[in-house]
């Protein structure tokens, strides 16, 4: 059996923020969801978080998530080390099972990592297995020591280190597999004898080669799946990176990505084949997009369910569905719980919320849908308004298949528009319509002739 622990309680005083170091976002998901979807997506279902640095925001944070995930609180932060020690309870649960800790803070760390060295850690009948990277930049990590065979003696911190040490370009992922009795071992025999004076998880190693336990360090080939960030600067670097790994992987699957300037993309988006993705495009959280779409430039989308041959130009949509053949935008708006039904036509300055827009019907240019259940075929005149709110109330906007909205229409809710009703451009609306009538509700134009002539309202030039 396999479970995880996974130290989330540090401040992370650099990043100058008011949550917790693991809630610093990487491509729009907090640091420590990449951590936990990579545990997951390795089949380990059973994840212990450490909390410790205002808690409750990881602790709310985590409690939404699938998966068996429980916490552990450290009340002060006094190193990884101490961290495990608050798993105490959860290692005895699991002590002949593999235990894999990782920091929240390295979001990159993939499955294919966690697989492999789990499979390392197995044939070698390791009791700790390390993962570990050689890395440019030997800034603040743990450096790894062995001897000169290439065994490994200790994990050295960078501030604890000598000269020669800091040399050493073999740094400590913060990734390990420990057997379940062999991390209890170890954590209870964890002091705080060092520079920082901190309880060092890394001292595991150690502790466990002098009870003569079988040790290794699984090295991975691509460095930057370590990579952790302690600012906002590493931060930058983290998001460069996973955007670059995901928009990749869109492409290998055959999405178009011309030009990936400004293209975000998270980590759970779907996209189809031969769906092209233009600049200045942020695609968020659970949204899937079909085939055949173009989606941007400047478009985002959040949550949403797009469809197959979609055309999204400069628009923004929110947790709303999309069917196939729409063709929205530019500069068009779709707030929460809409459904833009098969081909229906949205064009620059339109927002829809909270609509349900029938299949066909067309809203061309500066219109308002908002709370309405619209039909299909309805023609939307520019400038058409749907007044949902009275101040204190919102009510609903019914328009039946086939209507015609004159232009510059206000329909006060609720009312309903009867199917294939025409409505004259400028009413007001405030009463329900009955099938294929002609409503007009605007004051009788009055023509008074020489009325310029009698009451001279311009001074006359000389
Ligand atoms: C740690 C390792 C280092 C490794 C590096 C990789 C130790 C002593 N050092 O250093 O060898 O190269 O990760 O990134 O383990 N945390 C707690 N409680 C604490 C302290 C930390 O939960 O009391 C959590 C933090 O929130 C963070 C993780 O543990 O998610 C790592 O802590 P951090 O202080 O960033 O360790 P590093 O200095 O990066
Ligand atoms: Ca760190």
């Amino acid at each position: 059996m396999k479970c995880a622990i996974i130290l989330a309680g540090g401040k992370g005083t650099r990043m100058k923020s008011e949550e917790p170091k693991v809630m610093c976002e990487v491509i729009f998901d907090p640091m420590i969801y990449h951590v936990i979807s990579s545990v997951l997506e390795a089949n380990i279902e059973d994840i212990c978080v450490i909390t410790g640095y205002k808690h409750e925001i990881v602790e709310e944070y985590i409690s939404a998530l699938q998966g068996n995930i429980s916490h552990g609180y450290q009340r002060e932060q006094l190193g990884t080390g101490h961290a495990v020690m608050q798993a105490r309870g959860f290692i005895i649960d699991h002590l002949d099972d593999e235990i894999l800790i990782l920091n929240g803070d390295g979001p990159l760390m993939d499955k294919d990592t966690i697989n492999k060295s789990y499979d390392y850690h197995m044939q070698n009948n390791n009791a700790i297995t390390l993962v570990s990277a050689i890395v440019d930049d030997t800034d603040g990590i743990g450096h790894i020591k062995r001897d000169d065979k290439g065994n490994l003696l200790r994990i050295v911190e960078h501030k604890d280190a000598t000269e020669e040490e800091k040399k050493i370009s073999e740094a400590n992922a913060g990734t390990y597999w420990l057997h379940g009795s062999d991390l209890l071992y170890a954590i209870d025999n964890i002091t705080n004898n060092n520079v920082q004076n901190e309880y060092y998880l890394t001292d595991s190693l150690e502790i466990l080669i002098n009870k003569g336990k079988n040790v290794g360090a699984y090295v991975c080939e691509n460095s930057e799946v370590i990579l952790g960030a302690n600012d906002r600067k590493q931060l930058n670097t983290l998001n460069n990176i996973m955007r670059r790994n995901i928009n990749d992987a869109h492409m290998l699957n055959g999405v178009d990505i011309p030009c990936t300037d400004g293209v975000m993309i998270g980590r759970d988006v779907k996209i189809g084949k031969n769906t092209r993705v233009l600049p200045n495009t942020i695609i968020k959280g659970c949204t899937v997009i079909g085939d055949n779409c173009v989606i941007g430039p400047n478009t985002w989308i959040e949550d949403s369910v797009v469809g197959n041959d979609v055309i999204l130009d400069n628009c923004k949509i929110l947790d709303s569905t999309v069917e196939d053949g729409v063709d929205a935008g530019p500069f068009v708006k779709v707030r929460a719980n809409s459904i833009l039904k098969k081909g229906v036509h949205i064009g620059n300055f339109v927002e829809v919320k909270n609509s349900v827009v029938g299949e066909g019907s067309k809203s061309a240019h500066l219109t308002y849908i908002g709370d309405s259940d619209v039909g299909k075929d309805v023609n939307f005149g520019c400038g058409t308004v749907t007044c949902n709110y009275d101040g204190k109330v919102k009510s609903r906007c019914t328009i039946g298949d086939g209507a015609f909205i004159g232009c510059n229409t206000n329909l006060i809710a609720p009312v309903e528009v009867g199917e294939q009703a025409y409505i004259a451009a400028g009413s007001t609306i405030t009463d329900s319509i009955p099938d294929k009538a002609l409503s007009i509700a605007r004051a009788k134009q009055v023509n008074k002739e020489g009325w310029v002539d009698i009451k001279k309202p311009y001074k006359e030039k000389k």
